[in-house]
């Protein structure tokens, strides 16, 4: 189907491994070192409330889902499923004092707002418009030596020429639409993410909290 929802949904914890390691280190000495920080740069709580993200993870996902988990991409009932236990998670992390227990909160906020909206109402017509194809000849529109594996360069001009030739409803465009650019927010911050927890994590500073309504 298409390809660029492996890249978004990848970014869920559920389908790649690296990032359960990202997110959960197992230990303080690996949180440190994974950031590059000194204890004395951390506020403890912090150190506390990483180990609460594997809590949750342990309560919410891990019941869930036995890990390792490949979901299967065109079983929309199960990926919506997922989200729902997505949901609980990121209802866990809320409970933690730790500012920057704020960016998994984001990631899993906007991981499942995409998902609600390429496998919500849209899936039906999504699914049967040949979003990769179409990707690839406007991909070659927008620049001729792009392929679909130099994503995301170029992704949200090309996002948009595919939204304008999909056949389907005003509000499949509009939630193809806003997939497309919550998607490009988190990718922005998953380029960045360590440098982000490193810097929320020593000032203890929250990173925005994802907001939905700014893609509708
Ligand atoms: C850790 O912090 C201490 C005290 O600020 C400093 O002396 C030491 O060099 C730091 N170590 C690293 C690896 O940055
Ligand atoms: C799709 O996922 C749902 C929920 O996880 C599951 O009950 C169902 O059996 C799956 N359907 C197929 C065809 O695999
Ligand atoms: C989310 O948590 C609630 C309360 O524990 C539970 O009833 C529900 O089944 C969970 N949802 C999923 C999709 O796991
Ligand atoms: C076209 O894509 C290639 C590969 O990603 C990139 O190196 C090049 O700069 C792009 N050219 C333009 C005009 O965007």
């Amino acid at each position: 189907m298409f390809q660029f929802v492996l890249i978004t949904v990848s970014c869920l914890a559920l389908t790649n491994a690296d990032i359960h390691v990202l997110f959960v280190p197992k230990s303080e000495e690996e949180l440190l070192s994974f950031l590059g920080l000194n204890k004395s740069d951390v506020n403890e709580g912090c150190i506390d409330a990483w180990e609460y993200v594997e809590r949750c993870y342990q309560a919410t996902i891990e019941g869930e889902y036995h890990y390792p988990t490949q979901l299967d991409i065109y079983n929309a009932s199960g990926i919506l499923r997922a989200a729902g236990v997505l949901r609980n998670f990121s209802d866990c992390l809320g409970d933690s004092s730790c500012a920057a227990n704020s960016i998994p909160i984001y990631v899993v906020d906007a991981s499942i707002f995409i998902v609600e909206n390429l496998f919500g109402d849209a899936y039906d017509c999504l699914s049967k418009s040949n979003i990769d194809g179409l990707y690839m000849s406007c991909a070659y529109q927008y620049n001729g030596t792009l392929s679909v594996d130099n994503l995301p360069h170029g992704f949200k001009e090309v996002s948009y020429c595919v939204a304008d030739l999909l056949p389907c409803s005003h509000s499949d465009f509009l939630s193809f639409l806003a997939a497309v650019d919550a998607g490009v927010d988190l990718h922005n911050l998953w380029t960045n993410i360590e440098s982000t927890l490193v810097e929320a994590i020593k000032n203890d500073v929250a990173y925005e909290a994802f907001d939905p309504e700014a893609y509708l």
